[in-house]
């Protein structure tokens, strides 16, 4: 099958390969560009493991075709540090408040709270868990995610009002 010519912009790179039509954006990023941060837990698009962010929404990334995201900005949990290792608040918080256990939802999970607090910066409980009802974790029972999440707005708002 003939290649397509895809780039992205993809953690704030610029990226050029080649894919067949039918390859997803998941292995695109894991199999082609060695980004193994997000996870394949399920395939049908139930998990939220592959998480990924495309053109600033959250995308389970098993249920896109790399061609769709040709052209596009994708950031993935490896995009999340500061260019010099620091982590993200949400990283931060999630070490802190002891937001995961076995790990492999963290990726999509981390990845799904960044959208949210840039779509609502200030959460209340009831609107973190519905925002990342499309996340699965079997390890956790979540409080400790909710509680992480919003640690992390308070911790971002309070810089952006630091910085006013
Ligand atoms: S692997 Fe994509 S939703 Fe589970
Ligand atoms: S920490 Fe194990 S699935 Fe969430």
């Amino acid at each position: 099958m003939s290649k397509m010519h895809i780039k992205l912009k993809l953690n704030g790179r610029e990226v050029e390969t080649l894919a067949e039509p039918r390859v997803l954006l998941i292995h695109l990023l894991r199999e082609q560009l060695s980004l193994t941060g997000p996870h394949v837990g399920c395939d049908t698009s139930h998990c939220g493991a592959c998480t990924v962010d495309l053109n600033g929404r959250s995308v389970k990334s098993c249920t896109v075709f790399a061609a769709q995201a040709n052209g596009g900005t994708v950031v993935t949990i490896e995009g999340m540090a500061a260019a010099d290792g620091k982590l993200h608040a949400l990283q931060e918080a999630f070490r802190e408040h002891h937001g995961l256990q076995c790990g492999f939802c963290t990726p999509g999970m981390i990845t799904r709270a960044y959208r949210l607090l840039q779509e609502n910066p200030n959460p209340s409980e009831s609107e973190i868990r519905f925002g990342i009802a499309g996340n699965l974790c079997r390890c956790t029972g979540y409080q400790n995610i909710v509680k992480a999440i919003r640690a992390a707005a308070e911790r971002l708002n309070g810089a952006k009002e630091a910085a006013a």
